[in-house]
């Protein structure tokens, strides 16, 4: 509740945004807890922030717990953060339980997971993870022409005593606590998701281009209006993507229009694109068939689309899916094997290292909302079982 303080909204959500003034209230009372700790603190050039406990063996790759603090502009206190604070808890609890692992455990705050101010997302775990190069982040720019090179300079200014890292680690693995985002967990009354993988997504930036016109003397056979192609392209996909069983996930978050005045034909609209599907296969041809949907005039407007990330279906693999389920067991905290329809940082983490994720129920489902909230005792269970798993990989 006090991390929510730090970007809070009027309706009790959180507006904290990658690289943000927010963001960087938010990296400070972290750091200051973690070093209360006596974890040593450490950040990368691509702004992800590590708190290190060292293990007897500091030359052992480190087991690496973390999530996100960045939020969507309506989100809520849960998303991410609270898979940073499970971790921070998690890691205080073995410190004072007085045991000293094997390997260094290591809490990870990833930059920029949710992609809103700058997208994609997940920008900070895909670099570290060799998915993305750095380069091709740092020019990616927000919509005051902010780019994330600049940001990111801007916060190395306002931690200079914090040392750059390596970009290039080796880990032993990863676990990362979230909050499920979706209604199951709660529906069966069931405390912990032993998930089983994450169900694949691709991004893309649509941009119609027509023409400024007189909106009370333009006749319609001439117009170009940019915002009604993009509704009938929009609907034209809504249409290949509708199925019985309602396992396409197909959003439209964003758009912009120019001139965006009341009065003015809009000469051009922008919108993103969100497409997900548990069946990689089944993503990858409906994305290619949105695709080619867009290879055509709408309104005689130019349609030009840009696809921003593409990251098929993946399961983690059976050793930590099985260590959660022993580890929930034996605390008699009842758990269950569940999909990640939300993307997370694991999906990058899971292509260096051996990963899973432990989700807790929120309240009706509800997530990427201001209104998003979850209970004491499963944010507790969620983080003693982070505990046992951490253990179970450390030492
Ligand atoms: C992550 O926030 C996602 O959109 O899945
Ligand atoms: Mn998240
Ligand atoms: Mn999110």
């Amino acid at each position: 509740m006090e991390m929510a303080q730090y970007g809070r909204t009027p309706q009790g959500g959180v507006n904290r945004q990658a690289l943000s003034t927010e963001d960087a209230m938010a990296r400070r009372v972290l750091v200051t807890w973690a070093e209360l700790l006596g974890l040593t603190v450490g950040t990368d050039v691509v702004g992800n922030l590590f708190m290190r406990l060292q293990g007897t063996n500091p030359e052992a790759a480190p087991v690496v717990t973390g999530s996100h603090i960045d939020s969507q502009p309506t989100g809520g206190r849960f998303d991410g953060v609270y898979g940073v604070l499970a971790g921070l808890e998690a890691i205080q609890a073995i410190r004072e339980a007085g045991i000293v692992p094997k390997r260094s455990l290591e809490l990870a705050v990833w930059m920029n997971e949710e992609g809103s101010r700058f997208a994609p997302g997940m920008m900070g775990s895909s670099v570290f993870s060799g998915s993305r190069t750095l380069d091709s982040v740092l020019s990616v720019i927000d919509a005051q022409g902010i780019s994330v090179g600049q940001a990111l300079e801007e916060i190395r200014n306002e931690f200079p005593d914090i040392p750059l890292w390596p970009l290039e680690r080796r880990l032993h693995a990863y676990i990362e606590a979230h909050i499920e985002q979706g209604p199951v967990l709660e529906r069966e009354g069931i405390t912990i998701g032993v998930v089983t993988g994450i169900q694949g997504k691709r991004t893309f930036r649509v941009s119609v281009s027509g023409e400024e016109a007189h909106a009370g003397t333009a006749a319609r056979s001439e117009r170009r209006d940019a915002l009604l192609a993009a509704v009938e392209l929009i609907q034209a996909i809504k249409a290949l993507c509708e199925d019985d069983e309602d396992l396409v996930k197909f959003t439209v978050g964003r758009l912009d229009v120019k001139p965006n005045a009341p009065s003015v034909v809009p000469a051009e609209a922008v919108f993103s694109i969100d497409l997900r599907h548990p069946d990689s296969s089944k993503l990858q041809s409906l994305g290619d068939q949105l695709l080619d949907l867009c290879a055509y005039e709408y309104e005689r407007c130019a349609v030009s689309i840009q696809e921003l990330s593409a990251a098929p279906s993946l399961e983690f693999p059976d050793s930590i899916r099985s260590l959660i389920r022993r580890t929930a067991e034996d605390q008699s905290i009842s758990c269950m094997d569940i999909l990640s329809k939300a993307g997370h940082d694991a999906r990058y983490l899971h292509y260096v290292c051996d990963t899973g994720m432990i989700f807790i129920p929120c309240k009706d489902g509800i997530s990427h909302n201001e209104a998003e909230s979850a209970t004491e005792r499963d944010l507790a269970d969620g983080a003693r079982v982070l505990v046992g798993v951490l253990l179970g990989l450390s030492t």
